[in-house]
């Protein structure tokens, strides 16, 4: 799995998050998109068409979550999209996922890269243990939902950077981590909280990092762009 940045297009409309692409004009500058549940939600499907018509590839961040039966056919659905990387909640457990994975393969076998949410990093320890009552240090449960994601076939996880290095002593180096919350040195923080600079997250071996504000809102956003690539990439 290539090493890339991917920019979390967090817009609510069509016309914005064209607005922004645009900007991208250049054939070698065409980076890898994130669509949250924002944009699909607003938008729809034909989002995702008319974005990969552009020459994106497309990571759809929608974070299934629910009985098997129902997330299957849901991913049957999503398999119809020339997407090349989705994501399920790996909280739904194995049989959730092995059925994610049932629906999202193609009859001809091929299918998008298909990664577990963990837990949220929104989440804090003592509400993970009062309100959803699992007794456990943070970081065991992290890394035991990664190890279930890879036992179910998953191809990887969203993970914060700082939990990448472990993600991959334990699942091994082929084990696709994914991680938001990155910052330039000399930027805004905003709402994140641990963060890392694309240098260290390349340093601590994230396959993929997630980056949306300080690209999307950059006075330069095809500069900031090329700036994550050189200091993650290389
Ligand atoms: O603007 P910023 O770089 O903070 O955007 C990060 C993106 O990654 C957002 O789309 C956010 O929802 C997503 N994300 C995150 N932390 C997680 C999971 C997803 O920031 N644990």
């Amino acid at each position: 799995m290539g090493k890339d940045v991917i920019v979390a297009c967090d817009f609510s409309s069509k016309e914005e998050v064209f607005g922004f692409l645009d900007k991208f004009s250049n054939e070698e500058q065409k980076p890898f998109v994130k669509i949250g549940m924002e944009l699909f939600y607003a938008e729809g499907p034909e989002i995702v068409r008319e974005i990969k018509a552009r020459g994106h590839k497309i990571f759809l961040d929608l974070k299934l979550y629910d009985i098997p039966n129902t997330v299957m056919k849901a991913m049957k659905v999503l398999s119809t999209l020339d997407i090349d990387m989705t994501n399920v909640h790996a909280s739904g457990t194995s049989a959730m996922m092995e059925a994610a994975i049932k629906g999202l393969t193609r009859a001809d076998g091929s299918r998008p890269i298909l990664i577990g949410v963990t837990m949220l990093t929104s989440t804090s320890e003592e509400r993970m243990r009062n309100e959803l009552l699992i007794n456990e240090n943070i970081d065991t449960v992290v890394m035991s939902y990664a190890m279930n994601s890879k036992k179910a076939g998953l191809d990887g996880v969203v993970c914060s950077p700082l939990e990448a290095k472990k993600v991959h002593e334990i699942c091994g180096k082929n084990f696709v981590t994914v991680t938001p919350g990155v910052r330039f040195a000399d930027g805004e923080i905003g709402d994140q909280v641990r963060v890392m600079t694309p240098a260290q997250a390349k340093e601590i071996g994230s396959d993929y990092i997630v980056v949306g504000r300080p690209i999307t809102q950059a006075a330069d956003p095809v500069g900031a762009y090329l700036r994550c690539v050189a200091d993650f990439v290389g």
